[in-house]
């Protein structure tokens, strides 16, 4: 048997960071689904798709392939065998992603490949509907969360980092968006699951959260 752990909440909260951090100290694998539905996304984008176009969007998922290697412990995704994961963390790539996310045939495409990466490994695997739709029987779910100046925050250093160009209003505006989006659209929207434990980590330094979800775990993964 496997062991789940499920990582759900708004963009921004830290999911990914701290989520990778916990996966290799515990030899997990860490899944961040949100590379998948930005992998949509990125097609769409790229053929000059409305991503709010679901019929389109729909008749177009025949001609995508979405793979995930891990490589040197790290997931990397392969849209139709080229690596985009780096193309996939384009500002763009991210309201294309929630637009896609929408449309009930692309969940359906991306389930089957994330059930059988946790069917087959322990994983650690992050998104919006872990713990509610992909792996309703995992052994933990959290419910990561924090306010969204703060995630905007996090996301103008990061991107900054990366050296891409951005506004702290535009990322502010954005995670707004995308909160909104995300939780209000009809299928799987992000919630908190009733047996997830939910932690906020407003505030908070990168090392007290990765050590406050360390503590949930070692508490609470049976
Ligand atoms: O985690 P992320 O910000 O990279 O995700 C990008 C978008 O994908 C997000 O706005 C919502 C969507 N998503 C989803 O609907 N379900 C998931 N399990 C993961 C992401």
């Amino acid at each position: 048997m496997t062991k789940n752990i499920a990582i759900d909440g708004p963009a921004g909260a830290g999911k990914s960071t701290i989520a990778r951090r916990i996966a290799k100290e515990m030899g997990f694998i860490y899944v961040d689904t949100g590379a998948l539905y930005r992998a949509v996304g990125l097609f769409m984008l790229n053929q000059q798709i409305d991503t709010k176009e679901a019929e389109k969007v729909s008749s177009l998922l025949k001609d995508i392939k979405v793979e995930i290697k891990f490589i040197n412990h790290e997931q990397r995704v392969f849209l139709n065998d080229a690596d985009v994961s780096e193309d996939i963390r384009k500002p763009e790539a991210s309201m294309a992603a929630s637009d896609v996310s929408a449309i009930p045939s692309v969940r359906d495409f991306l389930f089957g490949l994330q059930k059988d990466i946790a069917r087959k490994n322990n994983v650690i695997m992050d998104g919006r509907d872990i713990g509610t739709v992909v792996l309703p029987n995992a052994d933990l779910k959290i419910f990561l969360t924090a306010s969204p100046e703060n995630r905007a925050q996090r996301r103008y250093d990061e991107l900054i980092a990366k050296g891409f160009e951005v506004q702290y209003d535009t990322l502010l505006e954005e995670i707004r968006q995308r909160d909104y989006n995300d939780s209000h659209r009809e299928i799987a929207p992000l919630k908190q699951a009733e047996d997830a434990i939910l932690v906020d980590t407003t505030g908070n330094e990168l090392e007290q959260s990765v050590q406050i979800l360390m503590d949930v775990i070692k508490e609470n993964l049976i």
